[in-house]
């Protein structure tokens, strides 16, 4: 075959393809956004070597934190989409709380509108209630009606029972998911970290793990009232891990993530009082941390989430109980996982994969993403060097902020290039435009 029979095709040569029907070998051949052959021996206009790597569907972030609009000095949406392109991501979830709130048809298309000029496929969430206020459901169906699929007052749990109820009802009727961040203010408010140990050591305010569960179980029994489908996001103690199991198994439509540092970091890493160490919910204990791995990897927690949220140096260089939470994943969460799930014995590769790609777009109901890798579908794919080991460090990547809790770490796995609607967005770990 000559280069001209294949005009601005690409193809991905060499690799071991990985998607939810399984691992062969393989080359892909891309034109016009879409996978247009699957084979071997295949050729096009331009080669992207994938010898010795994974080539998977792109991965789907649930849960970024993108600052635009409002807090542009921290991220914006083209610097976010870059680092998540530089992560493997070819779809992310946007979080609602911007200034202003994503709570309107007019900043749901403000959003997407700046989304369309991004290195991947940006998707938003819409608020819960106008302004995150806890207060009055936002208008949902007009957000819905753009094509908007998950709602969370994320940043902040929705404290109403009655208002929580009625929003699961109104999810219900619009067949959209509510996502949940799970935390009680009554027994946060004030506090900076996890209660124990470490909490009474440091002598700062500690939340216990009954802020996140006692929500985590109140959902559980609205979702069970009112047959909304409920996303729990970012996952932190073994009391919710094992509730949303037996959730699961009585047969509820809910779901739930973890995020890169609920599994790699414990309540000691704020022992030096660095608010890089900050986040919420809080970083909890090693038992915790071995709670979330292994609903990892039995499937009770569906999906690995970043809650990439950035923040600007001068903020986190501020006391530990006045420093915003938050901290960076995009470009680390693969690595990571690969690190701390596999090289820990408790999943394979194609597991990880399973978390970080198709199993969360489906939450998202993100139709173009996590899909076989097969002709005629959409040309979302992440190649990954799984044997390169690399240490993260202090720069925070494509980000506009540099709040990176790994610095110094040595993780496995390594993006080589991301290839978006059938662009090579990403190529040799160089970000493209
Ligand atoms: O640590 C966090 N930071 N948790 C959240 O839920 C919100 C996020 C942020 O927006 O900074």
């Amino acid at each position: 075959m000559t280069e001209s029979q294949f005009p601005d095709s690409i193809v991905i040569k060499g690799g071991k393809l990985v998607d939810a029907g399984g691992e062969r070998s393989g080359d892909v051949r891309i034109s016009g956004g879409q996978i247009v052959a699957v084979g071997e021996d295949l050729d096009a206009d331009r080669v992207l070597d994938a010898g010795g790597c994974l080539v998977s569907p792109g991965l789907v972030d649930l849960h970024t934190h993108l600052r635009e609009p409002g807090s542009e000095e921290a991220e914006t949406i083209e610097t976010g989409a870059r680092a998540a392109a530089l992560g493997g991501y070819t779809a992310v979830l946007a979080m609602p709380n911007t200034k202003p709130a994503i709570d309107s048809a007019s900043v749901v298309k403000d959003v997407l509108e700046l989304g369309r000029a991004a290195l991947i496929d940006v998707q938003t969430s819409g608020a819960i209630t106008v302004g995150r206020n806890g207060e009055q459901l936002a208008p949902m169906a007009e957000m819905a009606d753009l094509g908007v699929h998950v709602f969370t007052d994320d940043g902040s749990g929705v404290q109403s029972d009655a208002l929580m109820r009625r929003a699961m009802e109104y999810a219900t009727g619009l067949g959209v998911t509510l996502a949940q961040h799970c935390e009680v203010t009554a027994l946060s408010a004030g506090t900076a970290m996890n209660e124990g140990e470490w909490s009474t050591k440091l002598g700062l305010g500690g939340q216990p793990a009954e802020a996140e569960e006692l929500m985590v179980m109140r959902d559980i029994a609205l979702a069970r009232l009112t047959g909304a489908r409920v996303h729990f996001l970012h996952m932190s103690t073994a009391g919710s891990v094992d509730m949303i199991a037996a959730a699961k198994a009585s047969g509820l439509p809910i779901t739930a993530e973890a995020a890169p540092h609920h599994f790699t970091l414990t309540d000691a890493c704020c022992a030096t009082y660095d608010a890089t160490f900050k986040v919420h919910p809080p970083l909890r204990t090693s038992s915790d941390v071995d709670a979330v791995k292994a609903g990892l990897a039995s499937g009770t927690l569906d999906a690995i989430a970043t809650d990439h949220a950035p923040h600007t140096p001068e903020s986190k260089e501020l006391p530990f109980d006045e420093a915003p939470p938050g901290m960076l994943g995009l470009e680390y969460a693969l690595a990571l996982a690969f690190t701390e799930l596999v090289d820990g014995g408790a999943m394979t590769d194609a597991d990880v994969l399973a978390r970080l790609s198709w199993q969360p777009a489906a939450i998202a109901s993100m139709a173009e993403q996590g899909r076989p890798i097969a002709v005629g579908e959409a040309a979302n794919l992440c190649i990954v060097d799984p044997s390169v080991t690399w240490i993260i460090d202090d720069s925070g990547g494509a980000s506009r902020s540099r709040n990176v809790p790994y610095v110094g770490r040595a993780v496995r796995g390594k993006v080589r290039h991301t290839v978006c609607a059938g662009e090579a967005v990403v190529i040799d770990g160089e970000a493209q435009g």
